[in-house]
């Protein structure tokens, strides 16, 4: 049993009970993504599978046999930042920073589910496409939670970028 981890396999752990979490932090030595209420109340854990955005913190590994697990560490590409985190950097998306990898990868299986079509609880028109206004994002963000105070900034930062991917 191995799980993909930003492109490299590794193996699970022979624990059935350890988290993803753990298995990215504390094995794996990935720190990028943060434990914070490890309870799924604030978002810090987020990571992808398959492109889908989950909290990893309530996740067992084992259940990934075989997925593909991207984190914040897997978003850089040739050593550049990734579109997303350079939008952060620009609109002061953030203060101490330990919300912003869950922030970060939050933001594009976010973006994903509206491509999708899949509405929000603020969404009017169930059938017509999702266009990711301003209080669609703070809807579709609000599990991320910023302890700082950062959310204009990253509101700011997200709606820039996804602006630039719908050109
Ligand atoms: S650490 Fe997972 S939701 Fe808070
Ligand atoms: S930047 Fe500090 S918690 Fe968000």
């Amino acid at each position: 049993m191995s799980i993909i981890i930003n492109g490299s396999p590794a193996a699970l752990p022979a624990d059935p009970r350890t988290s993803l979490l753990d298995l990215l932090r504390d094995t794996l030595s990935l720190p990028g993504t943060k434990k914070g209420c490890n309870q799924g109340a604030c978002g810090a854990c987020t990571v992808l599978v398959d492109g889908d955005r989950i909290l990893s913190c309530l996740a067992l590994a084992v259940q990934y046999d075989g997925r593909h697990v991207t984190t914040i560490e897997g978003l850089a590409e040739d050593g550049a930042l990734h579109p997303l985190q350079q939008a952060f950097v620009v609109h002061d998306g953030f203060q101490c920073g330990y919300c912003t990898p869950g922030q970060i990868c939050s933001a594009i299986g976010m973006a994903a589910e509206a491509k999708r079509g899949i509405p929000s609880h603020v969404s009017e028109d169930l059938s017509a496409d999702v266009v990711l206004t301003r209080a669609e994002l703070q809807e579709r963000m609000s599990g991320n939670l910023c302890r700082c105070g950062a959310h204009n900034g990253i509101i700011d930062a997200i709606s820039e970028y996804n602006t630039e991917v719908a050109a």
